[in-house]
């Protein structure tokens, strides 16, 4: 399976912070946005990520991220002149995907929780249909909303309904077969001038193969879109970090975890993080101290 980071949009609600600068460039707490939605892709066992920007962003994620060959990973780019929708993403994508199934994760989504992971693989490994995710939220309005009925299978997904019908947010981690390209060519732009991922979704559940998985208590699901939860993203990431002395959304930890890279490679990207905290527990697990 191939991945997409999406990380173009204009960041708006981040004004004047992203005025200038990438919403998915602006640091949550040690690293990076993007570090985040992309070591959610590489836990799931994805090597091939496609990451699309703006224009006048992309350099800039080039030279952050490279080829990927420094972390076993193959990175490619692509441009989303305007942000006309996260389905746009699949059409982008059509020629690198190639026939490929593919996960899509937002570029601002910071996903994190115990065996989310074993969750990630399963979807990436299921070979028919979409596997999408949801997580209880205080305010659904905003989002893609799944009602699901008593057996837990999904009946509808409304985006962003005045008066949701159920708490449960679908997140922005999306797992598609190979017809994804297909299915998304045919999704027509929404009122509000997109193509919207909840109608990508609606097509699959129509063809009776989406599978909509609910992430509970112990997972936390935050998407730093605005300074409050910009804010809320890092002290989490701070908190966990501090206190357990673990990293999260550390590209080079997962890469050396999942054996896309060995131990000699960790230890140069520990030294070339130098004097840093990140640097120091990469060294530490090198030393093999959270084994
Ligand atoms: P949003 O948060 O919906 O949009 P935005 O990032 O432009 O921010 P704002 O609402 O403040 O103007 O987007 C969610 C994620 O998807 C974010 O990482 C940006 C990305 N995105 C694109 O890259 N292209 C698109 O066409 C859309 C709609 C979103």
């Amino acid at each position: 399976m191939k991945g997409i980071v999406l990380a173009g949009g204009s960041g708006t609600r981040l004004h004047p912070m992203t005025l200038a600068a990438s919403k998915q460039l602006l640091p949550v707490y040690d690293k990076p946005m993007i570090y985040y939605p992309l070591t959610v892709l590489m836990l799931a066992g994805i090597q091939d990520i496609l990451i699309i920007s703006t224009p006048e962003d992309l350099p800039q994620f080039r030279r952050l991220l490279g080829d990927g060959a420094a972390l076993g990973m193959r990175f490619s780019y692509a441009e989303q002149p305007r942000p006309e929708g996260i389905a746009q993403a699949f059409l982008i994508a059509d020629a690198w995907l190639a026939g490929a199934p593919c996960a899509l994760v937002l570029g601002d989504n910071l996903i994190f929780g115990e065996h989310l992971s074993t969750s990630f693989r399963a979807a990436a490994t299921r070979p028919d249909g979409a596997t999408v995710f949801a997580y209880q939220v205080r305010d659904p309005e905003r989002y893609g909303v799944a009602v699901f009925d008593k057996s837990g299978r999904v009946t509808d997904i409304i985006e962003k309904p005045q008066d949701p019908p159920s708490p449960w947010a679908v997140i922005g981690l999306y797992f598609y077969d190979a017809r994804v390209t297909e299915f998304a060519r045919s999704v027509k732009p929404s009122l509000r001038g997109e193509l919207e991922i909840t109608d990508l979704n609606r097509l699959y559940m129509e063809d009776g193969s989406l599978q909509v998985e609910r992430l509970g208590r112990g997972c936390a699901w935050l998407d730093a879109g605005t300074p409050d939860s910009l804010l809320q993203a890092g002290a989490f990431v701070q908190t966990i970090q501090s206190r357990q002395g673990l990293l999260v959304g550390c590209p080079e930890e997962v890469a050396f975890r999942m054996g896309f890279i060995d131990c000699a490679t960790l230890r140069a990207h520990a030294k070339r993080l130098g004097k840093t905290e990140l640097g120091r527990l990469l060294h530490d697990l090198a030393d093999g101290v959270h084994a």
